[in-house]
């Protein structure tokens, strides 16, 4: 067993084999680009609820009622105003909102034409554009819970649209490729037979990256999912000898009698725990005395996942943390830091840093040590 780089070390490492893996595609307008989507995503909404409940004066609930939002749903359109107002797209009017410049059918021809271009600048493949706006055309319908979203996201089981967000992408291409490099320096200098738990392992997007890079030094490699669906799905995907699969929800605690573990697993999933402090702190008990926590997470919430993430969270436990009482899915980068510090784990790898264009995108690779 040689000894492991040092956290510094770790990070450069990491973040050139990220970008590598991200090719010579132009990063320096995604800061740009990002807001695009995010403006243009957000103008959509807009004319979404314009067209549902006109262009106000109106309450949260009063826009509800005009789409008919099923019961679980009805907190949406206040989550949509929120962001609405933060970006000056509607006026307070006492209580209720008035739409800041109600959109024309020509501008939404352009709003349509500018987040195709973002898309496209940004690197994402066009099922991107075409599932943002099957979202957007069915405003009406997913708030009604006549159409779910986990079904626009998986037309027929297809994993094409989830594969573009999570995978093929220069910017996830960069956080798989670092998260990879930093799991490649753990088998290099960790113990033979390591054991891997992953947590809400999905679609495989971050695996599909690690498990090469573990193949050879590693026991078990526990593929968990809440939904059976991504089990069957990685089954058929991914051969490795080691790999098992299984139903966990960490929502309702982990295990105690199944670590410890080498590596701990957590690609855009960990803020699904109601209480993520609660969830670290777990996992934190199950890592062995030199275990690793690897954490992709979103810091900031992106307008262009609104027409998506409120819909997949309905219905959830309440958040029981710092969100608790609030309409916010994710933790701040801060936050992240100081929750995994409060579980007792130490900082290695925080990337991309916050003055590269990629830090845009919200998302961050977090690798934490016992
Ligand atoms: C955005 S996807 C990310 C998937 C995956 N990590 C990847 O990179 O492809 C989130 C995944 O978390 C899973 N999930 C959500 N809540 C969960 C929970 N409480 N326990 C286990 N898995 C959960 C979902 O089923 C989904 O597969």
């Amino acid at each position: 067993m040689t000894a492991e780089a040092t956290g510094p070390a770790l990070s450069v490492s990491a973040h050139r084999a990220g970008r590598a893996a991200a090719g010579d595609h132009d990063l320096s307008a995604f800061p740009d680009l990002a807001r695009r989507l995010d403006l243009a995503v957000l103008r959509a909404v807009a004319a979404g609820v314009g067209a549902a409940a006109g262009p106000g004066p109106w309450t949260a609930d009063e826009v509800a009622d005009a789409f008919g939002a099923a019961e679980r749903h009805r907190w949406i359109p206040g989550h949509w105003i929120a962001a609405l107002a933060d970006e000056g797209m509607v006026t307070a009017e006492g209580s209720a909102f008035r739409l800041a410049a109600p959109p024309r059918r020509r501008d939404l021809a352009a709003v349509r034409r500018d987040l195709d271009r973002a898309r496209a600048g940004l690197g994402f493949p066009p099922a991107l554009t075409a599932f943002l706006l099957r979202t957007l055309r069915e405003l009406p319908r997913l708030l009604r819970d006549e159409v779910s979203a986990q079904s626009l996201l998986f037309p027929g089981g297809d994993t094409a649209v989830a594969e573009a967000v999570y995978r093929d992408n220069p910017f996830s291409r960069y956080l798989n490729a670092a998260a990879a490099d930093t799991v490649r320096h753990l088998r290099a200098a960790g113990p033979d037979g390591l054991r891997v738990l992953e947590l809400g392992a999905g679609i495989g997007a971050t695996s599909a990256d690690l498990l090469p890079a573990l193949d050879g030094r590693t026991a078990e490699y526990r593929f968990t999912d809440l939904s059976p669906f991504f089990l069957d799905l990685a089954r058929g995907r991914f051969p490795h000898p080691f790999l098992r699969f299984e139903v966990l929800d960490f929502a309702t605690g982990l295990p105690e009698t199944t670590g410890p573990f080498d590596l701990v697993v957590a690609a855009n999933t960990a803020h699904n725990a109601p209480h993520v402090p609660r969830l670290l702190g777990q996992v934190a008990d199950l890592l062995a005395p030199d275990g690793r926590l690897l954490l992709i997470e979103t810091c900031r919430e992106p307008h262009q996942s609104l027409t998506s993430m409120p819909f997949l969270l309905s219905g959830r436990a309440a958040r029981q943390d710092l969100r608790a009482g609030t309409e916010r899915t994710y933790l701040t980068r801060r936050e992240w830091r100081e929750a995994l510090h409060g579980a007792g784990l130490r900082v290695l790898v925080d990337l991309p840093h916050p003055t590269e264009p990629l830090d845009a995108l919200s998302q961050r690779l977090l690798l934490a040590a016992r």
